[in-house]
């Protein structure tokens, strides 16, 4: 097997820190207490970086890397990649896409049931011993309402094809226009306005940094939910709470948050939101396929064969 020094900056599951660290020479970098010592002893040596979809790579800590060869992201988004820096360096960057798409798309189907249905209220509802009010409180059909998918890539695509055999309508906004069977939408406001529901599924970072603000959600409207699985990033969080404390939109369902895993207090004590603590990749067929993935890359690297699945900007 290949053999290398590698730095963990991630909190990762077993399935992948254990395979890691019987075939490389892991050194984790999360658990470092002196951060900058340890970097100074195991810096030069360290050809491998691994971590998490949504964790922060700073140029400073690529910078005392002087032989990075490889970051291998364990996840699909890796926003928070410096990419310039990277290509500037010749440091390649893999990611884990495909394998996660159908859980995620899947999550975005159901925050968007169970905001649509209230289903969390009645549930909660039951479970205090009021099922009155769980029953009897009437919510939103799903079928027959309108869809607006904001970044129409693998996992966008997923949820559309989920929803249309919901009956709903969908149309979408992206950077072009596509060969699909929905109503593309040049401008974010002007879907917003024309959906019932708006989905993001686009790639956060700084090109989409919050994009979805105040006017974006005053034209959603108050008939209007808003559905993330994407990054917290994408949304002005603080707008995002005034609309919903104003009824300027009707209610969110969201997987992901500005800064995780902080969630704003206003938004725990809404009861017009649903709320999960990013879990929309977490099964253990699919995190298991997205461990297999990321240590494929690092393997197929290590052993002089290229990587297998490069971000889209560095192949
Ligand atoms: C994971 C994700 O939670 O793939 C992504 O980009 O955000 C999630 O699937 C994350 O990558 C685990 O580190």
């Amino acid at each position: 097997m290949p053999t290398a020094d590698i730095l963990i900056t991630a909190a990762l599951p077993p399935l992948l820190s254990i395979p890691l660290q019987r075939d490389y020479r892991c050194v984790d970098y999360m658990k470092a207490a002196d951060k900058p010592a340890l970097l100074a002893t195991e810096g030069a040596k360290i050809r491998g970086l691994v971590q998490g979809g949504h964790s922060t790579t700073a140029t400073t800590l690529l910078d005392a890397l002087p032989n990075l060869e490889i970051i291998s992201v364990f996840g699909v988004g890796y926003d928070d990649v410096p990419i310039d820096y990277c290509r500037k360096r010749g440091i390649k960057v893999t990611h884990t896409p495909d394998v996660l798409t159908e859980d995620v798309a899947d999550t975005a189907v159901a925050l968007l049931l169970m905001s649509a249905r209230g289903f969390v209220n009645a549930n909660r509802a039951l479970l205090k011993g009021d099922w009155s009010t769980g029953a009897s409180t009437l919510t939103t059909k799903v079928a027959g309402k309108r869809a607006g998918i904001f970044g129409l890539g693998r996992i966008g695509k997923a949820i559309a094809e989920r929803l249309t055999a919901f009956g709903m309508q969908i149309a979408y906004t992206g950077r072009s226009k596509q060969d699909v069977p929905y109503t593309f939408v040049p401008d974010l406001a002007a879907l917003a306005a024309q959906s019932d529901f708006l989905i993001i599924a686009a790639p956060g970072g700084s090109a989409t940094r919050n994009l979805v603000n105040a006017d974006i959600l005053n034209a959603l409207g108050s008939n209007g939910t808003l559905i993330n699985i994407a990054r917290g990033s994408l949304v002005d969080e603080p707008a995002l709470i005034a609309a919903l404390k104003a009824g300027t939109i009707r209610g969110a369902g969201l997987d992901v948050f500005a800064n995780e895993p902080n969630v704003p207090q206003e938004l725990l004590a809404m009861d017009n939101v649903v709320l999960l603590p990013h879990v929309a990749s977490a099964t253990n067929e699919t995190r298991q396929a997205m461990g297999d993935l990321c240590r494929a890359n690092l393997d197929s690297w290590f052993a002089g064969e290229g990587v297998k699945t490069p971000i889209p900007e560095l192949r």
